[in-house]
């Protein structure tokens, strides 16, 4: 179905940071497949898990013990501070679960129309719960009804919140982007998440992150979170969990934690040997190569080259990032700008109308970095002067 407006482009192979189309050009791709291959693309670890489970098993059922999954579990909660695990194949279904602990929670404490407060520009997802938490008409468009029992709120704005709270007796839940990806990369205040931690507990609601985007060590920890001293009740992850192995997952602590219980969810292949495998080698090499403490550094060299080479740029308005999830707003649509680096073989995306999204493998090196933003701003000094 013609549901992708798609580029003319068909990758054949890939190593790295870099990919090889049909014709054997070779693209730097600063997108990671949007914030998928963090350890670039064929990483041998990956690749060599999935060779070795694949010889194994591939699946089975979670009507039976999944041992892979269960030592994913360990490691998740290890380094997130959470307590269950529920996994997913993809990023909606992660919200999806997410989502119906909030209304399960709501029941349990006697709210019949639970209601979640989501955040407007935001993102979660094409199935019809998640699209109806998602912050954009574009998304939703077409697909009435909406679920009911979201309420969306200004991003980045407690004062909204707090009204919203005040106002409304069946919220049981505050969802919400640690950073806005599709949105435009929408950095909140430093003590946004805190906030929003102590108007949940203030009020006994669900913290609800996704962290689809933003974890995996994209923003420079494992999950966005982490850079502030909460811990959410609810926190989904998927996108970077296996590398370009479909696996997401739902993360729940504290009272949140022993919602779900038997019969209440499910999925046929989330969590499989498989997918589970996958993301143990993303842990491990996360672990192994210290790729997580480098990610603040390198998202400084990219912002620091870029911001040399176009501080005199009357077009560029703002450079901005958190690790390697950056984000250059123009003051027009620039989404012309994709197609101008493919012909000089770098992939890129526009969000937002007017927002060049940056999110390169997390294993970028130095040089490559300076390939990127010496491409990139000559790229932009073009668009922006003819
Ligand atoms: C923040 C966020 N949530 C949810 C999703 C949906 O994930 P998936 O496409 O795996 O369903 C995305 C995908 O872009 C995302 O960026």
């Amino acid at each position: 179905m013609p549901t992708y407006g798609r580029l003319p482009i068909t990758f054949d192979r890939g190593d790295g940071v870099w990919l090889w189309d049909q014709n054997n050009k070779r693209y730097l791709d600063a997108l990671s497949g949007i914030a998928v291959c963090n350890l670039g693309h064929t990483h041998p670890a990956v690749h060599n898990a999935i060779c070795k489970q694949s010889k194994k098993l591939l699946h089975t059922s979670n009507l039976y013990g999944i041992a892979a999954q269960e030592q994913l579990a360990d490691q998740l909660i290890e380094k997130s501070g959470m307590e269950n695990v529920f996994f997913s194949n993809s990023g909606a279904e992660a919200n999806e679960a997410a989502i119906k602990i909030a209304r399960l929670y709501g029941h349990q404490h006697g709210i019949d129309k639970p209601c979640i407060v989501v955040m407007e520009k935001s993102f979660h997802g094409r199935t019809m719960a998640t699209l109806s938490a998602t912050g954009n008409a574009k998304v939703q468009d077409g697909f009435s009804p909406l679920l009911e029992g979201f309420q969306h709120i200004p991003f980045n704005d407690i004062s909204a919140l707090n009204r919203a709270i005040d106002q409304n007796d069946n919220v049981v839940a505050v969802f919400v982007e640690p950073i806005q990806g599709e949105g435009g990369v929408n950095i909140p205040e430093p003590d946004y998440l805190n906030n929003i931690r102590k108007l949940c507990d203030k009020h006994n609601l669900l913290m609800m992150l996704d962290e689809i985007q933003t974890g995996i060590g994209r923003t420079g920890q494992f999950l966005a979170y982490q850079h502030n001293d909460i811990i959410p009740d609810i926190c989904t992850i998927a996108k970077a969990l296996g590398n370009g192995v479909p696996i997401g997952a739902c993360l729940a602590h504290g009272k949140a934690a022993s919602i779900l219980t038997a019969g209440k969810h499910g999925s046929t292949f989330g969590g499989n040997p498989l997918a589970c495998s996958a993301a143990l080698a993303v842990l491990e090499t996360l672990v192994s190569d210290n790729i997580i403490d480098q990610v603040e550094a390198k998202g400084t060299q990219i912002c620091t080259n870029l911001i040399n080479k176009l501080k005199d740029n009357q077009t560029v308005l703002n450079i901005r990032n958190k690790g390697l999830m950056i984000g250059i707003d123009l003051s027009k649509p620039c989404t012309e700008l994709v197609e101008m680096a493919h012909q000089k073989g770098l992939l890129i995306n526009v969000t937002a109308d007017s927002t060049i999204r940056l999110l390169p493998p997390l294993i970028i090196n130095s040089e490559q970095i300076d390939l990127l933003t010496d491409t990139l701003s000559d790229i932009i000094q073009e668009f922006t002067t003819h």
